[in-house]
């Protein structure tokens, strides 16, 4: 396999505590990589890992063979759990802003023909999530799902080669969380990404991952909760859904997630 993003003996620890040890893997390009584990076990964590808003503690993060940038870039989006939007835009002026902060960066806004490509470029996304209709309304206006649309609109505007999903579906209703599945499963084929997603519900992971990654601790100091960091203890494919086994690995999983909670 040609490595897209490696991980190569990544740890990251925050002073003494230890978040994630020694973690090896290889993912390739357009791969849907779901992350599972009980809370803190640093899923999150590893996300900003991805983004760049964090920086490895030791071993190394690669992408496309180079170790990930120390800030955001295009070529990564991230959508969290919860959105903060600008409430006093609109949902098209919200999600120009994404391209604003990137193109022009002193100036803050965009002018004439940039600022025209910008809200072309917008609407293409907005179409792409399902809220071409919603153009003009304020994030107030915006229920749940769409707001989870429109952050996906934002993530998605500089065409990033990775999207980053955390917990996104995880506050919405089980009616609106399928149709969110359908969405991103079209705009992962649509823009050929590769998604790293993060779930607490392990039924989501295995229903829309290629690959799923369980995250655990493989030691524990009972005097010192923090002293080792998780480890990716499963890293099945789900690529064949080879339905005994993904059942009986479900049953397992399950019971490993129980006994650390
Ligand atoms: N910026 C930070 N500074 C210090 N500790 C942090 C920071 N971010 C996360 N942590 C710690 O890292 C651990 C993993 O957190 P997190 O990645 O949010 O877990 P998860 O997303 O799996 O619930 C927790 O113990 C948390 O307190
Ligand atoms: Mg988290």
């Amino acid at each position: 396999m040609t490595a897209f993003i490696q991980l190569d003996r990544l740890s990251k620890h925050y002073r003494d505590n230890v978040v994630l040890e020694n973690l090896s893997c290889k993912v390739a390009e357009g791969e849907f990589v779901t992350l599972v584990g009980a809370s803190g076990c640093g899923k999150s964590t590893f996300l900003r890992l991805l983004l760049g808003t964090e920086s490895v503690s030791s071993g190394q993060l690669l992408m496309a063979g180079k170790p990930i940038e120390q800030e955001p870039s295009p070529d990564r989006g991230i959508v969290f759990q919860r959105y903060s939007v600008f409430p006093h835009l609109n949902v098209r002026e919200n999600v120009v802003l994404g391209i604003e902060f990137v193109e022009s960066k002193w100036l803050g806004r965009l002018f004439g023909k940039g600022r025209k490509e910008a809200l072309e470029k917008a609407d293409e996304l907005l179409s792409a999530v399902g809220l071409e209709q919603a153009r003009y309304k304020y994030p107030h206006e915006l229920s749940g799902g769409m707001q989870q649309r429109l952050a996906l609109a934002q993530a998605l505007i500089k065409k990033p080669k990775v999207l980053l999903l955390d917990e996104p579906f995880g506050a919405l209703d089980p009616g609106i969380r399928k149709e969110m599945h359908d969405l991103v499963m079209g705009l992962w084929r649509q823009y050929g990404l590769t998604i790293f997603m993060v779930t607490h519900d392990l039924k989501e992971g295995f229903h829309l991952g290629t690959r799923l990654w369980v995250f655990d601790k493989v030691r524990h100091d009972p005097h010192a909760p923090n002293r080792f960091g998780s480890t990716i203890t499963y890293d099945l494919s789900l690529q064949s859904k080879d339905k005994a086994l993904t059942i009986a690995a479900i049953d397992e999983i399950n019971a490993q997630l129980q006994a650390v909670e």
